[in-house]
């Protein structure tokens, strides 16, 4: 399949792997690539740029194929380096970063002169339009179904899809809620030129992440999301388990008055113990309604030529079929 997508970062298949914190490490972001989509390493993941640096040359051992680097910038209390991130990404020979949170504006510049394609990941069309403004290469289009931080408009994709096709002139990639053939193809139809997946990639052979995450995932139905951290407008959508239980009474007794102080035990430092730990109710972690669909742990590839293989059936049998 060829869309303005698979030309932009030169992969055979329109599938991309999101950034996700303690998920998004080479021997993922390697798979992903190999298998013909954009696999990505998390940024922020590793804690020093060198750390970084390291990841990405893992990576480079375990692919020939493109992949890309995640930057979110994100309200944390200590900045990250970011310029020093940056030189990492740009030394490490990366040519595609998804950046995400705050507008990457400041740090358009550096990464442009390095030739550097730029996919933006926002939950609105107004930042998709910032985004297109301020020179990005392409936008991701996050829907309020997708796991992580879906912002503060709750607009589902599909409506969220065709309003960013009515307006953007750069391609975009429909994010949230991806799992399957059937969602490339209503992706399609609705003006993306691909789609971003990234609850359905941590349920793989490949990502490093303790066996306990992939089993919840499958486990999980669409109804065992819950939002946090609404009042804080910082929302995240994430898997429900007795920490997240406690953190929502926390936020219930607190009403407006909750700080972040408030819940620091509920979100702080927990990814380490879910993704490498496998304690399933240390607090919470992004995880999208997608758990609905993600009924197997299969190997990047498998999940990869699955796609492809049920989205081309679609369009050219179902599809097609209709129209006799
Ligand atoms: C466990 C997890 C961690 C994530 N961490 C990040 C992150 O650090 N930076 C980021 O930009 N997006 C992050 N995301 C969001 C994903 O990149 C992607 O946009 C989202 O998962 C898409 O929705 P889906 O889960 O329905 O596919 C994370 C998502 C998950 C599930």
């Amino acid at each position: 399949m060829k869309t303005r997508i698979t030309e932009l970062f030169g992969i055979r298949h329109p599938i991309i792997q999101g950034g996700m914190h303690y998920v998004g490490f080479a021997e993922l972001a390697a798979a992903v690539s190999n298998a013909g989509g954009l696999g990505i390493i998390t940024g922020l993941t590793q804690k020093t740029p060198e750390l970084l640096a390291r990841e990405i040359a893992r990576c480079h051992e375990m692919t020939d194929q493109p992949f890309g680097v995640n930057l979110t910038f994100l309200p944390t209390f200590a900045s990250p380096p970011y310029p020093e991130y940056i030189a990492a990404i740009i030394e490490g020979g990366i040519k595609s970063v998804e950046t995400a949170g705050r507008s990457p504006e400041a740090y358009m510049p550096a990464l442009k002169a390095a030739g550097i394609k730029v996919i933006h990941k926002c939950t609105s069309v107004r930042h998709a339009l910032t985004a297109e403004r301020i020179g990005c290469d392409a936008v991701s289009v996050d829907g309020f179904e997708c796991g992580g931080h879906p912002g503060e408009d709750d607009v589902p994709n599909m409506i969220l899809l065709p309003r960013a096709a009515e307006e953007l002139k750069i391609p975009f990639v429909a994010s949230g809620g991806m799992a399957d053939g059937r969602s490339l193809v209503a992706a399609l139809a609705l003006g993306a030129e691909g789609m971003n997946m990234g609850t359905r990639f941590i349920a793989t052979k490949e990502a490093p992440v303790h066996d306990n995450v992939k089993q919840a995932i499958v486990k999980a139905s669409e109804l065992d999301t819950r939002l946090i951290m609404r009042s804080l407008r910082n929302t995240e959508r994430v898997i429900n388990n007795v920490g997240v239980e406690r953190l929502m009474q926390i936020e219930r007794e607190k009403g407006d008055a909750l700080k972040i102080d408030d819940i620091m035990d509920q979100v702080a430092g927990i990814y380490p113990k879910v993704m490498t730990g496998g304690d399933m109710d240390a607090g919470a972690w992004s995880c999208g309604m997608v758990a609905g669909l993600i009924h197997d742990v299969p190997s990047c590839a498998e999940l990869i030529d699955r796609i492809m293989a049920q989205a081309h059936e679609l369009i050219a049998k179902r599809l097609t079929g209709l129209l006799q």
